[in-house]
């Protein structure tokens, strides 16, 4: 039976080789994006069950509406890929207020409410699917991606709970957590930089922009590939709660778990000394 997918930011990247995968495998795709035209656009000659609809994330009101929209359509949602995001880079302290702010209304209180949107749907069919997008850098800290890694282990945090609460419903959630992938995420026309100049950084600055920089279009990931395997997941009786997509990531986050159980056993005597006698 064909599944009724709903994407955010389905207009370029993942999101739009996501919709891809699924129109080809035959199910319904709602194709959301902040700019109708360009979602458009890039499904121009694709063919299956597609409906396009206008979604900023960050606006609460659009995804209920986006969500009522998909339901009159196509009778119900039963995967929920939360896509839209991007990175805020650059070390910490050359990020202000509005860049912070922005970057989570994007990445973290975007992906709730169109989460609380979708929900409620979901918990009706007692059946659905989310896939949330986190990063290698959800489980993982970078030097000078401090406030892209704050929104993406947010990300996991909540997805890891929510898994929880909702898996009475019938309702699961799978963290995707991508390595580096060949999309325009790198790119001026996503990736953002923080623009307050600070001398103690400048070398570190410099060289993140510069791997970066020189990075872009040249990942090792490719996103129709994480296309593909969202469907399989997707057709999975037994999802995970973290898929690790590309090499990169499976061993980026292979190594931290290492170090974290490593620093737990050799602090562990100090760790449980502070457990009461009450
Ligand atoms: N590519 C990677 O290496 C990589 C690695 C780990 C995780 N990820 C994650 O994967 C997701 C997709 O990234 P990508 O690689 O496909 O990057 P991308 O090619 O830059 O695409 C980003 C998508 O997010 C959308 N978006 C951004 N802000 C939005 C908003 N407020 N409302 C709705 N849509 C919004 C963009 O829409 P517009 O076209 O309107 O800008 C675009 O469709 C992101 O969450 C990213 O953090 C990517």
């Amino acid at each position: 039976m064909s599944k009724t997918w709903f994407i955010t930011g389905a207009g370029r990247g993942i999101g739009a080789e996501v919709a891809k995968a699924a129109l080809a495998a035959g199910d319904n795709v709602v194709a959301t994006g902040r700019n109708r035209k360009q979602v458009q656009e890039a499904f121009a000659g694709v063919e299956g069950q597609l409906l396009i609809v206008e979604l900023d994330v960050t606006k609460p009101d659009q995804a209920d509406q986006a969500v009522d929209a998909a339901v009159t359509h196509f009778g119900g949602i039963d995967v929920l890929v939360n896509n839209a995001g991007y990175g805020q880079l650059g070390p910490f302290e050359e990020n202000g207020a509005d860049d912070i702010e922005r970057q989570f209304a994007t990445n973290v209180f975007g992906l709730l409410h169109v989460t609380r949107a979708v929900l409620p749907v979901m918990r009706w069919q007692r059946a659905g699917r989310i896939f949330n997008l986190s990063s290698i850098g959800g489980m993982v800290g970078y030097a000078g991606a401090s406030v892209y890694c704050s929104t993406k282990f947010a990300v996991e945090g909540f997805s890891e709970s929510l898994a929880m609460e909702v898996a009475r419903f019938g309702i699961h959630v799978t963290i995707v957590e991508p390595g580096f992938f060949r999309t325009d995420f790198l790119d001026q026309s996503s990736v953002r930089y923080g623009n307050k100049s600070i001398e103690d950084y400048a070398e570190a600055s410099r060289e993140t922009r510069t791997t970066y920089d020189g990075y872009s279009y040249k990942q090792a990931g490719d996103p129709a590939k994480l296309g593909s395997a969202l469907i399989e997941l997707a057709a999975s009786q037994e999802p995970p709660l973290r898929y690790a997509a590309g090499s990169d990531a499976v061993q980026g986050i292979a190594t931290k778990l290492d170090s974290v159980h490593a620093e737990i056993n050799k602090w562990r005597s100090l760790s449980i000394s502070t457990d009461g006698n009450f």
